[in-house]
């Protein structure tokens, strides 16, 4: 089989999205001397303010996906939700790296799940919920406590219900039916920590794995990761088992991001994939010599992958909307940087609404624990917050 050419520095990467991911992949693609045209429908969009071009247009507008691809040699995704039609459009137009293979599963729960499974990879009891007959046998093989997830669309722990009695789950249902019809009910994990594995994979079968992070939740959006998490080897390499086997599995191309939970008696449960950079890789920008961005963008643009070692412990907290608000915050700054080996991420949103990303801070430490203490006491002396 023919391996695709490499696309060099100097040629036009299309990314749909422009949020703090497609930032981030923006910057470490013009790093490189690639241009970057981005699709997002907000005239300052995080990524936008950052890229060479910015076709400002929704993301499931079939001419401005057109236009993406006319000006792009290859596209990519911040975001994998992206409609059918856009895919299909971009796909016939321009090499599209994942493939549309990867970013339907990506896109939908119960896909994810059937996958792990069909992999042979160990995942929380699920079933879908189409009705209320369907949720009330779900909830007899499942038992509570559980948690009642819409298929598509959520992110951040939207679209989400724990049930802890059965009483709860007709409630539940109705309330999440109204948003997106089709659910998944899946066994409550009541895990010891959760840890992410972020692979990449090449065209060419290549895969490089970053070291297994912790990551530390806060009403079901990422707070904090630590890496390496605090695992034993044996335990941290069946996690990268895990992702290796999705990523090849999938035929992925680029980055592929997979949340696992580890339970009390260590077994290791599949949560979900994501394509793409991951929140939880962030520190690879500052401990690694090759960040989890330009990663993904050299198995993008078919170039070999970078070696995934990490060169210091390390660990990231987010700055959130209600952290930071529209920069109340950053009078404090100087003396939040004094703490030491902590860098600054800002995305540039221009508003500040609570659980909303706007930032991370990352620090650096002899072991990720000590990292992770560094990176919340210049949270704290930023936001108040710990
Ligand atoms: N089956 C489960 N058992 C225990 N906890 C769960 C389960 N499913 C989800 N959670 C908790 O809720 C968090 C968010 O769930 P999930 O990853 O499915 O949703 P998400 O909205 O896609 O999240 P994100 O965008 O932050 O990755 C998980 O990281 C975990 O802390
Ligand atoms: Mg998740």
């Amino acid at each position: 089989m023919s391996r695709p050419a490499p696309v060099l520095p100097g040629a036009t990467i299309g990314i749909v999205g422009g949020g703090q991911l497609g930032r981030m992949l923006a910057l470490e693609a013009r790093r490189m001397a690639y241009r970057v045209v981005v699709l997002d429908p907000q005239e300052d969009a995080p990524g936008a303010q950052v890229a060479d071009e910015h076709i400002a247009a929704p993301l499931g507008d079939l001419d401005a996906a057109r236009e993406l691809a006319r000006r792009s040699d290859v596209v990519t995704l911040e975001w994998e939700n992206a409609d059918a039609a856009v895919l299909r459009e971009l796909e016939g137009r321009v090499p599209l790296r994942p493939g549309p293979q990867v970013l339907e599963v990506a896109q939908h729960r119960l896909r994810e799940k059937e996958t792990a499974r069909r992999l042979g990879l160990p995942t929380p009891k699920f079933a879908p919920v189409r009705s209320a007959e369907e949720l009330e046998r779900a909830l007899g093989e499942i038992g509570t406590p559980a948690v009642l997830k819409t298929v598509r669309g959520g992110y951040d722990g939207r679209g989400q219900a724990v049930i802890r009695r059965p009483e709860e789950a007709e409630a539940a249902r109705a309330t999440l039916s109204a948003l997106e019809p089709e659910l998944i009910l899946e066994e409550w994990i009541d895990f010891r920590l959760e840890v992410s594995a972020i692979c990449a994979r090449t065209d060419a079968g290549e895969i490089a794995t970053y070291p297994i992070g912790e990551n530390i939740h806060r009403e079901g959006i990422l707070d904090a990761s630590r890496i390496p998490a605090p695992i034993s080897p044996a335990l941290a390499a069946e996690a990268r088992g895990m992702g290796e086997a999705l990523a090849e599995g999938l035929g992925v191309v680029g980055l592929l991001a997979v949340e696992i939970f580890v339970g009390k008696d260590d077994r290791l449960f599949f949560n979900e994939i994501a394509p793409r950079p991951h929140n939880s890789g962030h520190y690879t920008w500052e401990a690694c010599a090759v960040s989890q961005f330009e990663q993904h963008l050299r198995a993008v643009c078919a170039l070999p992958l970078g070696r995934p070692e990490q060169l210091r412990p390390a660990a990231m907290v987010n700055l959130l909307g209600e952290d930071i608000g529209n920069g109340e915050g950053l009078p404090a700054l100087p003396e939040a940087l004094a703490e030491g080996a902590v860098s600054l991420h800002l995305y540039g949103k221009r508003e500040a609404r609570p659980r909303r990303k706007m930032g991370h801070l990352t620090a650096l430490a002899e072991d990720s624990a000590e990292a992770l203490a560094l990176a919340r006491r210049a949270r704290q002396i930023l936001t108040r917050r710990g």
